[in-house]
């Protein structure tokens, strides 16, 4: 036994960017934006702090799932970056939500979530916990270069939470990586120590855009196939597809090479971006709450990103 997921919530900034503000920006345009990456607006930090969003989305799960902070037994937050080095940004939740169990972050960027939710697995199959939090959100905002057009169009802020609770939702969870620091990276930047003898790098987010493409599209239709078929099911049997949100030509490669209808495809890109570790929980927590999951119903997610990492799972619906 393992765990279902009992509540969801989400949250983003208020302030919204579009394609038209952007282009004031940079060299860029809403034709080549929304035609090459389906985005049209996405969501940035101006008033709220990384920390606040986390706290909402992870109450919003809370109430969700009819828990309290402090029946949870573990908090893992799915991160590329917290608001501190150190204290890991899943222990400055638990502070804030008021919950005292153990609580560390995970960084495996945009296949955050999926990573997040196959460490929970071990715990529950270790029989650790009865309640776990997982919160998988970025901030990505403060690591663009936004002169940088290649990139600055692509990404947003927000995330979402997800309460597990011991049950059998899970049906198969598979992570991997191939290290990798070529094509997406973002280097620290600066080092503060004054005997190091390296030259720091820019602490910007950067990206070989169709390299990474190449590597998306494979594995995410590699990653969904598999997923479906060591969970016992056919394409057949999925309702829903939750793929990581970071460019819709990518969804819809996987649309053609798949037999899973279009319309079972979660799309959120439009609105919000690329929020990286953020994005499935995202798109689960908006499904929920628009009640489109039935009790039983059969959802694959598929995620990849830096590292390079890449993450697929199987989930059954078991609310009501
Ligand atoms: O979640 C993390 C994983 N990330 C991803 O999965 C992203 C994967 N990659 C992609 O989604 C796509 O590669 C991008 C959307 C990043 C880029 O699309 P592309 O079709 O691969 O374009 P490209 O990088 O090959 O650039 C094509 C042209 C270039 O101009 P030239 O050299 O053909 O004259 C770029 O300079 O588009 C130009 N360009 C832009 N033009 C207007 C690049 N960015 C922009 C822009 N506005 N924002």
């Amino acid at each position: 036994m393992s765990f279902s997921i009992i509540g969801t919530g989400k949250a983003v900034p208020e302030y919204v960017l579009t394609n038209d503000e952007l282009s004031t920006m940079v060299e860029t345009n809403d034709e080549w934006i929304s035609s090459r990456t389906g985005i049209k607006r996405r969501h940035i930090c101006k008033d709220e702090t990384m920390t606040e969003l986390c706290v909402k989305a992870a109450n919003e799960a809370l109430e969700d799932a009819g828990v309290t902070a402090s029946e949870l037994d573990l908090i893992i937050c799915a991160t590329l970056r917290g608001e501190y080095i150190t204290p890991s940004q899943a222990c400055v939740i638990q502070k804030e939500i008021g919950a005292s169990c153990p609580a560390f972050d995970v960084n495996a960027a945009c296949s955050g979530f999926i990573y997040a939710m196959d460490v929970a697995d071990g715990f529950f199959a270790r029989n650790r916990v009865d309640k776990v939090l997982v919160v998988a959100l970025d901030n990505l905002s403060n690591i663009i270069n936004w002169k940088d057009r290649a990139t600055c169009v692509l990404f947003g802020d927000g995330g979402g939470a997800a309460v597990l609770s011991k049950g059998d939702g899970l049906k198969y969870i598979e992570i991997n990586a191939k290290g990798d620091t070529d094509v997406l990276k973002c280097p620290r930047g600066e080092n503060t120590s004054p005997f190091y003898n390296h030259e720091s790098e820019h602490p910007y987010l950067y990206m070989n855009g169709p390299e990474v493409y190449k590597f998306a599209v494979t594995s995410m239709v590699r990653g969904i196939k598999k997923a479906i078929k060591e969970a016992g099911l056919t394409q057949e049997d999925i309702d829903w597809v939750i793929p990581h949100q970071a460019n819709i030509r990518i969804i819809e490669t996987a649309v053609d090479k798949l037999n899973i209808p279009s319309e079972k495809y979660i799309r959120t890109i439009s609105e919000y971006g690329n929020t990286s570790g953020g994005s499935c929980a995202i798109a689960l927590a908006e499904c929920a709450k628009k009640h489109m999951f039935k009790k039983g119903d059969n959802i694959v997610f598929c995620a990849f990103g830096s590292g390079l990492t890449t993450g697929s799972c199987v989930i059954t619906w078991d609310k009501d």
